[in-house]
């Protein structure tokens, strides 16, 4: 058993969620999406192993690194790759938007349900498309997808769909009649689907990869996955992108070879290795963990009115409806802030959507989540004073 109440100081190694706030020790950072986990030993030993050999100049992947994506693909998800349809790149948010670049020209528009992770917006408007956004109904916050707003809002510019399943920030792990729908919708209008599955180990309930729901889209899909989220790795900056389609994967690969950042650095091999074949117990028990941090907090959150929460059913991110406070997103940014000294994202960061809302990180130690519970119910009751 893998002790995850166990405290593990991150302050001063540079970690973005703890040292922007460096100067302010009363201050409990729950915000970006990075667990205060330790990584588990295979994957501390990988490093370190590697950190022994005293090179660390171009690197490359091994067979044994395709084959644990391969197996670790099969495994927990039931999804069958080969080696070739894997293209490496250094994150996903590039894939994001080198994957629109791939499938739509200049002016073209690419569709998303909103709100979403904000990086979508910048992936599709930076390199000059243009964005439609579909809001997601939100039933008492359980949210789902609107496909009439869909057809209203496609026109004959629309090329792509960008989704993210499981779906951050509002917890949904599609159910396999969602995903047909988002992929009879792409066949109806020929669009591409670019599916950002980072959050797919995360689950509390079966997540289904969009092509085995859909395997008619296979040819038109680019399917984002990492080992990131799940074993806490983001730093290691590492993403596997399984594109079927050669033509298509060709495109990609090109792109990704005019910026010269397809390389992966001399850690990745060995340390993907190690998470991808000796640390499905840990992230077993994570997910246990996790999902009793979030029951725990979507309760005391729901007995803390007027704030509302669903208990969401993957990812490690809580989305709390905070409007009934009838705050701007300024002053709930500085409730949260200077009064419970609680750094939570806003939820304007997902689009106009999220306004009235701040999104909480439950890939912590239960104390921290108490202790947040605390503060929230105490600052919470300064206002109806
Ligand atoms: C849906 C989603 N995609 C991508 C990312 C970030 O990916 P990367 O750091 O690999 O670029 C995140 C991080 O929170 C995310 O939630």
């Amino acid at each position: 058993m893998y002790d995850f109440d166990k405290k593990y100081d991150r302050k001063g190694s540079e970690c973005v969620k703890w040292d922007v706030y460096a100067n302010q020790d009363e201050m409990l950072p729950m915000w970006i999406a990075d667990m205060d986990f330790e990584a588990p030993a295979p994957i501390y030993e990988a490093f370190v192993k590697r950190a022994n050999h005293h090179v660390y100049a171009y690197s490359k992947l091994s067979e044994q690194y395709y084959q644990a994506v391969i197996d670790w693909m099969k495994r927990r998800h039931n999804f069958e790759i080969e080696k070739d349809w894997i293209v490496f790149t250094p994150g996903v948010v590039i894939a994001l938007t080198l994957g629109v670049q791939a499938v739509t020209e200049p002016g073209e528009e690419v569709m998303i349900l909103s709100p979403v992770y904000g990086p979508f917006r910048g992936a599709t408007t930076a390199c000059g498309r243009k964005l439609i956004e579909s809001p997601l109904v939100n039933k008492d916050g359980y949210y789902t997808i609107d496909f009439d707003d869909m057809e209203k809002r496609i026109t004959p510019n629309t090329k792509a769909f960008m989704l993210c399943s499981p779906h951050n920030p509002v917890g949904r792990v599609w159910t396999v009649e969602e995903l047909k729908g988002i992929g009879d919708f792409c066949m109806k209008h020929n669009l591409y689907l670019i599916a950002d599955e980072i959050h797919n180990d995360l689950v509390f309930k079966e997540h289904h990869v969009f092509t085995n729901v859909c395997p008619e889209m296979a040819d038109k899909t680019i399917l984002c996955t990492a080992p990131s989220k799940t074993f806490n790795l983001a730093g290691l900056q590492a993403s596997n992108i399984i594109i079927k389609d050669e033509e298509l994967r060709n495109k990609f690969k090109t792109l990704l070879g005019n910026l010269h950042v397809g390389s992966a650095n001399a850690f990745v091999d060995s340390v993907v290795i190690a998470a991808y074949t000796q640390c499905d117990q840990w992230l077993d028990e994570l997910n246990v963990y996790i999902q009793n941090n979030m029951h725990y907090f979507a309760k005391e959150i729901n007995s803390i009115a007027p704030l509302k929460m669903w208990d969401p059913e993957g990812t490690y991110l809580a989305w709390v409806d905070c409007r009934g406070l009838n705050m701007t997103d300024d002053e709930l940014t500085a409730f949260f802030k200077e009064k419970c000294h609680l750094a939570f994202n806003a939820g304007t960061f997902f689009g106009p959507e999220g306004s009235g809302f701040v999104r909480a990180n439950m890939a912590c130690p239960r104390a921290y989540v108490e202790e947040a519970v605390k503060r929230i119910r105490e600052g919470v009751a300064t206002l109806n004073k």
